[in-house]
């Protein structure tokens, strides 16, 4: 691939640090952009020359609220490259935001890691530095990956013979939500860092300093938080950190839709017990939305990756491994309530309402929709579906899925339709409306308890949620 020439980075511009970004999706843009907009200096750095070319353009490559406008406002600070062994040479700190999917296995695949700390040493091994090159992984990777990174480093710069690289790793897992991944980075609930010297911890703490302090410019009134909590600790809790999180998101998830399935059972409506629970602090009310479970690039992954580091160690996870059977129990139980009223699914229409795997994202990455219209399809269902972003790509990931460009076209004709992804514009459906365009028994199986039943029922149709009586 011919390498793009190196953009020029002006030094005049007042800036606290220069930053590299390796990995310009969800996690990179983000980083960058908000680093940026609180005053550094920051280069994006993709393999996809694609992704490059589009990004020089104007273009972002995903869909993320509010992104645009932030990059837009810090355009002058912001560089886009392919070249990796440039920006390691010439930033201060380096982010690997690269991805880290499940192998075949289901643990944590590190060769776009590997990759880029290579790369690193090689572009360090020979080059002068005053002060040591902070390589920060935000990427997720498993308790170990620091050293292994280290490692890796160490070899680019043996193999490129120049010398030895100055540089040092540290763990910076990151928190973002896809959908407000723009205001979670400025405003996060913490920061946690994990190194074994302080000065890398000093370094990163001045890089953070506009958002510990909560000190940069930002319409958001009231300012949600007066200083973000910084957390240092040692790499590898660290990286348990990330993995930790992420994996009682999943269990809270699975553990509200235990109790959705027996509520349903006794007669219980489960969003009324998650408001009674939720309101106990020790419980917190987030995360406590019953439906058909999570899905995404992360929880899925992550809590995969969990268990397959506690199988090394000859660690059964049950709790995380009750949680992937609840949630996979989830995606099963909206093809029994089809069942349960439209008996036969073969030669049915069923309409999906939202592919995306949450509301406002465009991300497709193990999103329930896909998972339960290949369901359908196996069982002769006829699947349509529509999404106000992400319906060309579920197109184009699943061939056999009818992409409609509006709601009502999506549900003309179905014997049910399934609100798959909770994206607010199904809020102001028109209900009357879809009964009218919908065929017998006019089913709506509600996958995000979502609608008000006496709403959907008082429209014409029947109604069905996840453990709501
Ligand atoms: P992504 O797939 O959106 O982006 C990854 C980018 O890295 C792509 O643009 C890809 O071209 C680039 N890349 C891959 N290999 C490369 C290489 N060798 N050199 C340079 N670029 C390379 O991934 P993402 O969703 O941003 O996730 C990145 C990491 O952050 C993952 O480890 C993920 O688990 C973690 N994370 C993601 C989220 C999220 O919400 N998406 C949140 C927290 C943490
Ligand atoms: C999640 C975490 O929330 C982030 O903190 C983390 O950084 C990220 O994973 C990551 O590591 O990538 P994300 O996957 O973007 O963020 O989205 P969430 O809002 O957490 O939703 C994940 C899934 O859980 C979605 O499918 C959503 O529909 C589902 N969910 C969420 C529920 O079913 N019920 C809920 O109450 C909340």
């Amino acid at each position: 691939m011919e390498m793009k020439e190196a953009p020029a980075i002006s030094r005049s511009t007042p800036v606290e640090f220069t930053v590299g970004v390796v990995g310009a999706g969800y996690v990179g843009l983000v980083t960058g952009a908000c680093l940026a907009y609180v005053g550094h200096r920051v280069v994006l750095a993709d393999v996809s020359e694609e992704r490059i070319v589009s990004l020089e353009r104007g273009q972002l490559p995903i869909y993320e609220p509010g992104l645009e406008n932030l990059m837009l406002d810090s355009a002058d600070r912001i560089d886009f490259t392919t070249e990796i062994d440039w920006v390691a040479r010439e930033a201060d700190v380096l982010f690997i935001a690269v991805g880290t999917p499940p192998d075949e296995n289901g643990s944590a695949d590190l060769s776009n890691v590997a990759e880029v700390a290579r790369a690193i040493g090689r572009a360090l091994s020979g080059s002068y530095r005053e002060q040591p090159l902070m390589v920060v992984n935000k990427s997720t990777v498993p308790a170990g990956s620091g050293d292994y990174v280290s490692m890796l480093v160490r070899e680019g710069a043996e193999e490129a013979g120049n010398g030895a690289a100055n540089f040092r790793v540290v763990s910076n897992p990151e928190f973002l939500r896809e959908g407000s991944a723009v205001y979670d980075s400025l405003f996060p609930d913490r920061i946690v860092l994990g190194a074994d010297c302080r000065s890398a911890l000093d370094a990163m703490r001045a890089l953070y300093k506009p958002i510990i302090e909560q000190s940069f410019p930002t319409d958001v009134d009231p300012r949600p938080k007066a200083a973000v909590p910084f957390i240092t600790t040692d790499l590898t809790s660290s990286e348990m950190i990330k993995y930790a999180a992420n994996a009682f998101l999943a269990v809270k998830i699975s553990f509200i839709n235990e109790i959705a399935n027996i509520s349903e059972l006794v007669g219980a409506d489960v969003n009324s017990v998650a408001a009674g629970i939720g309101l106990d602090e020790r419980i917190g009310s987030r995360f406590l939305n019953a439906g058909i479970g999570w899905g995404g690039s992360c929880f899925p992954k992550d809590v995969m990756a969990l268990m397959s580091i506690a199988e090394e160690y000859d660690y059964e996870a049950k709790i995380l491994t009750a949680a992937v059977e609840v949630n996979t129990r989830q995606r099963r139980l909206v093809v029994s309530k089809l069942q349960h009223d439209l008996h036969t699914l073969k030669g049915k229409r069923i309409a999906l309402l939202g592919l995306a795997f949450k509301p406002n994202t465009d991300d497709l990455r193990e999103a329930s929709s896909l998972q339960i219209a290949r369901m359908l399809d196996s069982r002769g269902a006829r699947v349509v579906g529509y999404d106000p972003v992400a319906g060309k790509a579920a197109a184009r990931a699943l061939p056999g899925l009818r992409v409609l460009h509006d709601p009502y076209e999506a549900v003309k004709g179905a014997h049910a339709v399934v609100l798959v992804t909770e994206w607010e514009e199904f809020r102001n459906l028109d209900l009357r409306c879809v009964a009218s365009l919908m065929d017998e028994p006019r089913l709506l199986v509600d996958g995000r308890n979502f609608l008000d039943p006496r709403d959907v029922k008082g429209a014409g149709m029947i109604y069905r949620g996840f453990g709501r009586g």
